[in-house]
């Protein structure tokens, strides 16, 4: 286990990540957990990530220089970086000379972390203070214009820091350094596979499980899927999922819930078809939060009365929720089993249904998630099933919903997945929604003929998180194979356009 200590910035997810591609487990801890808490994890090495403060500011999270004289491999990254420097007797100098992004860096002396790079790196860096004198017993091994010590390394206690980023993909050699501590300095061993999660997840959901029963819903995406394999191949026939099928997936999704997540799985599954009252709440609306209430709304009644009816007839104790690693931390951590209050995936549940939450993904990021779902031997539609919003094409369809302009937008979403695909983009590409504009109509012409349809948009984004995101550059022969197939299959569309806006200002869905 290697702790990552979060001193603030959104660094140390990213730190985790990187620890956890290199096969080495890692968990993030707020930087106000004592050296004891820390220490009675008995990590095998701790990462200081990066922070906002300066050291010096009133009230910046302090090192404990106990934490440093444990006895366990430390790397400190920018303010860890820093503060190790001062928690040892360095100097750490506000130079008022502040360094911003991609910087170049001269390695003075390889060391142990810096083996084998070049003599100089462009690495990304954001500080305002620098290291100006390294603590006593340590190797100055690199610098830059801005910072006479951007890295150091004492291998007789397995200490060592470095004052830029190395888990950012804008610094070169980044993931490499990370390893050159992991696996050199620290000495620990990459046995961190997705075969282990597997096990060790199994393992815990039969303990707490007992013989009691499962509940899962299950959305048709990927985090949904695998939790719902995970605890399916842990126990079995105690297991039963609830798909809702609401009428607004896309092409071949509710049959790859349908038939092949069961047949993969085994899993014991409910069928809600409730597509006419979906499309009979969103008659007539067109604006789009009043949509997503009501399509929210119906889905929670929906759920709620399917599962009060299995709660009835075979008794329910547990709910399967895919809630991920960032969601964890981002709402503060806390313990595994907690009582329903809020709404995460499945959308607000009533207060009478007391269900014991079990969250087999919370430990794991996406990219774990996926290779989990693959080892369990998901299908890769499913596994790499790009993100989609709860609503569906409700929101994508601007304009009143109808069960013929779902069947429009389905046969064009279908082409432009098909093609995506076919060209191999699936996994650089984040989303990419295709969006309907229902209410608009252009003049075309085809074949001889005038023609008065609808224009389609596509809006393929790149992005980490959704959070921001930028439009993708598609190929324009991807571009140009969608559009012709769309025109050409889609009588109603006589129009493709391609949004190339980022997000912010636009967000990834239109509505
Ligand atoms: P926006 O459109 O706000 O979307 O840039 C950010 C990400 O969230 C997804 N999204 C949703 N996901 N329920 C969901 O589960 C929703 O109501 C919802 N609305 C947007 C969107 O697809 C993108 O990935």
């Amino acid at each position: 286990l290697v702790l990552v200590v979060d001193y603030g910035a959104q660094y140390a997810q990213l730190i985790a990540r990187r620890v956890r591609e290199a096969s080495v487990y890692s968990e993030i801890v707020d930087s106000g957990t004592s050296t004891e808490e820390i220490l009675a994890r008995k990590p095998s090495a701790i990462i200081l990530s990066g922070g906002p403060s300066s050291v010096y500011a009133e009230g910046a999270p302090q090192l404990d220089p106990e934490l440093l004289r444990a006895g366990v491999p430390v790397l400190g990254i920018c303010y860890g970086f820093q503060s190790m420097a001062k928690a040892l007797g360095g100097t750490v100098a506000k130079t008022g000379q502040r360094e911003y992004g991609r910087t170049s860096l001269s390695i003075q002396d390889s060391g142990c972390l810096l083996a084998s790079l070049p003599n100089t790196l462009n690495v990304w860096m954001s500080h305002g203070d620098s290291v100006s004198r390294a603590p006593e017993g340590f190797d100055v091994l690199a610098r830059t214009a801005g910072a006479p010590v951007a890295a150091f390394e004492d291998r007789e206690r397995k200490l060592a820091g470095v004052q830029w980023h190395p888990e950012v993909i804008h610094s070169q050699w980044g993931q490499q350094v990370l390893e050159r501590f992991l696996f050199d300095l620290a000495g620990l061993t990459p046995d961190w596979t997705s075969a282990n999660i597997v096990a060790e997840s199994i393992e815990q959901i039969r303990e707490t499980v007992g013989d009691r029963r499962v509940l899962c819903a299950l959305s048709g995406g990927v985090d949904s899927a695998v939790a719902a394999a995970l605890v399916q191949e842990a126990i079995g026939s105690q297991l039963t999922c609830v798909f809702v099928d609401h009428g607004l997936l896309r092409e071949g999704e509710a049959e790859q819930v349908k038939e092949d997540f069961v047949r993969v799985t085994g899993v014991d599954l409910v069928v809600a078809d409730e597509k006419e009252r979906f499309l009979g709440a969103l008659s007539g609306v067109t604006d789009p939060e009043e949509k997503r209430k009501i399509i929210g709304r119906e889905f929670i009644r929906t759920f709620e009365a399917t599962a009060a009816q299995l709660a009835g007839e075979r008794g329910i104790d547990f709910l399967v929720q895919g809630t991920l690693y960032p969601d964890v931390v981002e709402s503060g951590g806390g313990s595994g089993a907690a009582n329903i209050k809020s709404h995460h995936n499945v959308g607000g549940l009533p207060d009478d249904l007391q269900f014991t939450l079990i969250e087999p993904l919370r430990t794991m990021f996406k990219d774990e998630v996926r290779a989990v779902g693959a080892q369990l031997g998901l299908p890769e539609a499913m596994v790499w099933r790009h993100p989609f919003p709860g609503p569906g094409l409700g929101i994508r369809i601007i304009g009143e919903v109808t069960a013929e302009r779902l069947d429009i937008l389905r046969q064009a979403d279908a082409i432009a997945r098909h093609e995506l695909t076919a060209a191999r983009l699936d996994r650089e590409i984040w989303q990419f929604p295709v969006v309907l504009l229902a209410d608009v109509r252009s003049v075309g012409v085809q074949g001889d003929g005038r023609t008065y349809g609808h224009p389609i948009v596509l809006r393929p984004v790149v992005s980490d998180d959704a959070m921001t995101a930028d439009w993708a550059k598609l190929p324009y022969e991807v571009l140009e194979k969608i559009s012709t197939r769309i025109t050409n299959e889609c009588p109603e569309i006589n129009r493709v356009v391609v949004d190339i806006t980022s997000k912010p200002p636009g967000t990834i869905e239109w509505e």
